[in-house]
């Protein structure tokens, strides 16, 4: 049999050595020593191979916009929120589509291949959804890219956001989104939390709501998202993204309240990067971190991964479209050091952010999609370390990134004298 594509020469995330034989868009064969003819040979030279990596909550319609019309001064949410709603106003659509698609491109060079990305329904022309929607049918050979309508001024609190979010997920937007901490009323927000739950179980969406977001304790929305997850029967298509408020809750509350998102089936999407420099901005000291709490929710079986929510936009002043990053402080911020928690911190990135945004046919398996990333490293922990260099990336059985490399002298002693490692 003649392949289409055969990676040689790699090791798995799970250790094992394997080459990889790719025919059209799937994955023929995993295994020790494939012999085959192939059109194109990648030789992973004992590097990680592995399955590409996945975003699970973006915000496409505002990334590479930093310093659009000025830069955030107080590095606070209200800020960021105040000045995207000044970018807005002179937003056109060839703007939004040359952003996302240059954002696109960077992607495809990490090996991040499918993102879930947020864009705001609160616009009347709703520029941003159609212009998405245009990205999202453009780079579908290799990115899959998922919208969530996200009435980023409040679903209530700004007067036609609810229409509009109906109206973007009539246009064909794939996830229902919301702000409920950013309503008018605590009340409101619970509210906004039943609609938007109650719009998804009739249209048989996914849910991923902004939740929490928030240092203030009293934010508890999760409980509602929680509890109408289980009242609508949504279990498994519901996340929560950021959950900040839940790293300033009582302990006692929160001994309650995990439980609660478990049985629910309910996903968490922290964002550490942005959780990080925008949370505990009223505190003095001592700081508040703002991660929610990870290790904890991952002990009570709740899945978790790791989001990266802003490049260059009026929230974050940085990023390169970098999952390894978003990993590499996670793990940090979570304090998760351990052998185990570091492989699953590439996990995060990886498998678990898939099984969030459900995507079909994930993994490095036979009959899978051929999409995966050939990383300088040796394994997933070395390549947190390093935030290793891309050797190659395939996207849907096609080639779509290749890196040259150099010799450095970062690895551990015992690495294989055939692996080629460049410099950062
Ligand atoms: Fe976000």
């Amino acid at each position: 049999m003649s392949l289409d594509v055969l990676v040689k020469d790699g090791v798995l995330p799970d250790g094992r050595q394997a080459d990889i034989a790719i025919q059209g868009d799937r994955i023929v064969d995993v295994a020790p020593g494939i012999s085959a003819e192939a059109g194109t040979v990648v030789d992973a030279g004992g590097c990680l191979v592995s399955p590409p990596f996945v975003d699970p909550h973006f915000h496409m319609d505002a990334t590479l916009s930093y310093g659009t019309p000025r830069i955030n001064a107080s590095g606070t949410l209200l800020e960021g929120i105040a000045l995207w709603g000044e970018l807005k106003e002179i937003l056109t659509h060839e703007a939004v589509v040359e952003r996302a698609l240059a954002y696109c491109d960077w992607a495809v060079s990490m090996g991040l291949l499918a993102i879930r990305t947020h864009v705001d329904t609160c616009d009347d022309r709703l520029l941003g959804v159609e212009a998405l929607i245009e990205v999202r049918e453009r780079v579908k050979d290799y990115i899959d890219l998922q919208l969530v309508a996200f009435p980023q001024d409040g679903f209530y609190r700004d007067p036609t956001a609810r229409a509009n979010t109906i109206r973007a997920l009539d246009m064909g937007v794939d996830v229902v989104g919301g702000i409920p901490h950013f309503e008018r009323t605590m009340a409101d927000g619970r509210r906004s939390v039943t609609e938007l739950c109650e719009i998804a179980a009739d249209r048989g969406l996914p849910v991923d709501l902004h939740c929490d977001e928030t240092d203030d304790p009293e934010s508890r929305h999760i409980e509602q998202l929680a509890y109408e997850t289980q009242r609508l029967g949504l279990q498994g298509r519901v996340a929560g993204s950021h959950l900040t408020s839940m790293h300033s809750m009582d302990n006692y509350y929160v001994s309650k309240l995990l439980p609660l998102i478990a049985e629910a089936e309910v996903s968490v999407i922290p964002n550490p990067l942005i959780n990080i420099v925008i949370q505990g901005r009223h505190d003095t000291y001592p700081k508040r971190r703002g991660l929610t709490r990870v290790p904890e929710m991952r002990a009570h079986g709740i899945r978790v991964g790791w989001g990266q929510d802003c490049v260059l936009d009026p929230w974050y002043s940085l990023g390169t479209a970098d999952m390894l990053d978003v990993a590499f402080m996670g793990l940090h911020v979570a304090q998760m050091t351990s052998p185990e928690d570091m492989a699953h911190c590439f996990r995060m990135v990886t498998e678990e952010n898939a099984a969030i945004i459900g995507l079909k046919d994930y993994g490095l398996h036979k009959g899978a999609v051929a999409s995966l990333v050939v990383l300088d490293a040796g394994n997933p922990i070395e390549a947190l370390r390093l935030r290793a260099d891309r050797r190659a990336v395939i996207a849907k059985g096609k080639v779509v990134a290749q890196r040259a490399t150099v010799p450095t002298a970062l690895s551990l002693p015992g690495r294989p004298a055939s692996v080629d490692r460049r410099v950062r």
